[in-house]
């Protein structure tokens, strides 16, 4: 990446791969790593994909770092993101977890991904889901 990566970044960074090492991804052998930090929360919440027998069943990284941080926290708004996958160019988060980000601000914010060795990219969330489906703001 020519962009310089703030020192909390990459520490959002080293914090997801520890996450990706814990991937539980038998089926697909696809490890994937996810790091949030939300406002006016301190730590950040690790992800990792989990998945079942039964395929459906699976959880992707960034939805599994989600789901916890509700759990812990309650409903934040999310500040940035970091993936990350053994892949050479930038994986970014499926079209679900992109939907699912979008119940929790909004705004936009950052999202980088990189790979096992380094960042490679960095996309607004706004970029990857230009417009959501959104049932709360605009009834009739
Ligand atoms: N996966 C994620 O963890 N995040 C995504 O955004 C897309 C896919 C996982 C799900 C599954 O365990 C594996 O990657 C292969 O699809």
């Amino acid at each position: 990446m020519s962009e310089n990566i703030p020192t909390e970044i990459e520490k959002a960074y080293q914090h997801a791969l520890k996450a990706q090492s814990l991937s539980y991804s038998p089926y697909s052998k696809f490890q994937v790593g996810c790091s949030i930090k939300f406002k006016d929360v301190d730590e950040l919440v690790p992800g990792c994909n989990v998945e079942n027998a039964s395929y459906g069943a699976t959880i992707c990284a960034e939805r599994n770092a989600l789901i916890q941080s509700v759990a812990r926290f309650g409903k934040k708004e999310i500040e940035y993101v970091v993936v990350v996958a053994k892949t050479n160019s930038p994986t970014p988060p499926c079209a679900l977890c992109l939907q699912v980000f979008s119940e929790f601000g909004p705004h936009d914010f950052p999202i980088w991904i990189g790979n096992s060795t380094k960042l490679l990219k960095k996309y607004m969330f706004r970029e990857l889901l230009p417009i959501s489906f959104d049932t709360l703001d605009d009834r009739e």
